[in-house]
């Protein structure tokens, strides 16, 4: 794997909302030992409140209209090899990779999913993990492969549900936890390679 200055590696993160675990990678990328760099931000959303961070750090982030799939797809092949990306961190990316571009990229990608795998694939987690009266939840960081949340595991992290959890509460002690894991799960990911 090619490594860029600094002996770091160049990661891309995509986004479609509020960012928060793209801030918190920012923010570990950051440190000196840190494996990895942030060196390209894309959003499919221009509203998306998490580009703040970008603008912040000023780390390049693009935009990128997803009416059609297909040209979406090219562009993003074509930023990713102008930015010398090995690998690609989806953080609330709300749009399907399709299997062509996971091959034409040809690296890796991760995404980071607020529940279990693989238990609640796909949306609503939080609401199905209190509804099952669950005792467990958590989150965890996979590869992504052309089928929903199926990739590889490569870190989880478990919390307990108590009997006071509702929605949000749960949504915010995942979340708490993602941001702590999904750095460690891309350098635990760098250093196998
Ligand atoms: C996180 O809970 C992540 O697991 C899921 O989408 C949410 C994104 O949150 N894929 P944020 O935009 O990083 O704050």
């Amino acid at each position: 794997m090619a490594k860029s200055i600094g002996n770091k590696t160049n990661i891309a993160v995509f986004i479609s909302g509020r960012g928060s675990n793209l801030k918190y990678l920012i923010k570990n990328s950051n440190y000196k030992n840190s494996l990895f760099r942030v060196n390209l931000i894309i959003s499919n959303n221009s509203n998306a409140l998490g580009l703040k961070y970008a603008e912040k750090s000023k780390i390049k982030f693009y935009v990128i209209n997803y009416n059609n799939i297909e040209n979406a797809e090219i562009k993003l092949l074509k930023l990713l090899k102008k930015f010398k990306i090995e690998l690609i961190c989806l953080a609330g990316f709300m749009k399907i990779i399709s299997k062509k571009f996971i091959d034409k990229f040809n690296k890796p990608i991760l995404n980071i999913h607020p529940s279990l795998l693989p238990k609640y694939k796909g949306l609503n987690t939080h609401f199905r993990a209190i509804r099952n009266k669950d005792k467990y939840s958590g989150s965890t960081v996979h590869l992504v492969t052309e089928k929903l949340d199926s990739g590889k595991i490569i870190l989880q992290k478990k919390i307990k549900i108590s009997k006071l959890d509702n929605v949000k509460s749960l949504e915010k002690k995942v979340l708490k936890i993602e941001h702590k894991i999904y750095s460690a799960a891309v350098c635990k990911f760098l250093s196998n390679l």
